[in-house]
């Protein structure tokens, strides 16, 4: 199951000898060999492009992991600190949009971000699917409203509930029992023509990667929020959504309809569109939980 890229090629008469790609490359995949770089098992190869991004004299072709000249004029970061935590703290979720669609090319530029986060073994797994045509995404709403009714209808049984716990675990049945009031008034009220489930979304992207992949949920959570950020640079209003995530876990229906490969597993969702209110401040958040040791 394991994809085996192809590997690096070392141009012989550009390599110096130095070994900043031996010692940088991750999987052991280059050695020494007559005092310049070799390959010597390329199979460990990720194409992670470590290597021709540390070599000063540009002698290493990876041709999936090509590299290009820094985006910035010296060596980066391309942006300041202070830049990157407004940027994080600008992002919110946003749940009223206008009325305009979000545009193709917007879309594609948004999933291009998703496409530079770490993925486990730069297995670059993640797949995204992606709703754009209003009558879809009714039907989405539906499917995941509908699933939602019953999921939690179950969960107010005490003898389902019992037995779910055996599967899911008590706590985590318990933390669903505690969201039934909350649940309810989004269904009755997306229901009754106020779209608090999908907040009226001009788009919808679903992350989906193989289950059998550990690092899957972690790969899409990561693209995801590049995407996220991504969005918001470009003006998108943008806000993850649980319900359509662990519907599209659970919910046979919703399965069915959305077609994922058998062996994919979505881990997250986002909906978007142009904010209709702009945000005026930033908001605090509780100090971090952290152990030093
Ligand atoms: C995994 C996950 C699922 C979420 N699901 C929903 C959702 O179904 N509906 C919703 O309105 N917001 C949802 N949110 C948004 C959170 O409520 C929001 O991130 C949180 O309140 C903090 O607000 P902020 O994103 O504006 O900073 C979800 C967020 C995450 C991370």
């Amino acid at each position: 199951m394991k994809r085996i890229p192809p590997p690096p090629e070392i141009i012989s008469g550009k390599c110096t000898g130095c070994g900043l790609c031996v010692k940088y490359c991750p999987a052991l995949v280059l050695g020494m060999q007559n005092k310049i770089a070799a390959v010597e098992r390329r199979e460990f190869c990720v194409a992670c492009g470590h290597c021709g991004a540390v070599c000063p004299t540009e002698a290493i072709f990876h041709p999936e992991a090509k590299v290009e000249s820094h985006l910035t004029t010296g060596p980066g970061p391309a942006v300041n600190p202070e830049a990157v935590l407004k940027l994080l703290r600008e992002r919110r979720s946003v749940r009223f949009y206008r009325p305009e669609p979000v545009p193709r090319e917007v879309l594609e530029k948004i999933i291009e971000a998703g496409r530079y986060a770490p993925t486990g073994s730069n297995s670059q797994n993640v797949h995204y699917l992606v709703f754009t045509d209003p009558r879809e995404i009714v039907k989405l709403r539906e499917i995941t409203v509908s699933g939602m009714e019953k999921a939690f209808g179950m969960m107010s049984n005490p003898i389902v509930a019992f037995y779910a716990g055996f599967i899911l675990g008590r706590k985590t049945v318990k933390f669903l029992q505690d969201y039934i009031p909350a649940a309810k008034s989004v269904i009755e009220s997306t229901k009754s023509g106020v779209d608090r489930a999908f907040w009226n979304a001009r788009a919808v992207i679903l992350v989906h990667a193989p289950a059998w992949d550990s690092s899957s949920a972690f790969n899409c959570v990561a693209a995801i929020n590049y995407c996220a950020l991504m969005a918001h640079s470009l003006g998108v209003g943008v806000c993850f959504n649980g319900f359509i995530e662990n519907s599209a876990k659970y919910d046979p229906k919703l399965k069915k309809f959305l077609g994922l490969p058998k062996d994919h597993r979505c881990f997250g969702v986002m909906t978007l569109g142009y904010q209709e209110v702009k945000f005026r401040r930033l908001v605090e958040r509780r100090r971090p939980s952290i152990e030093w040791r």
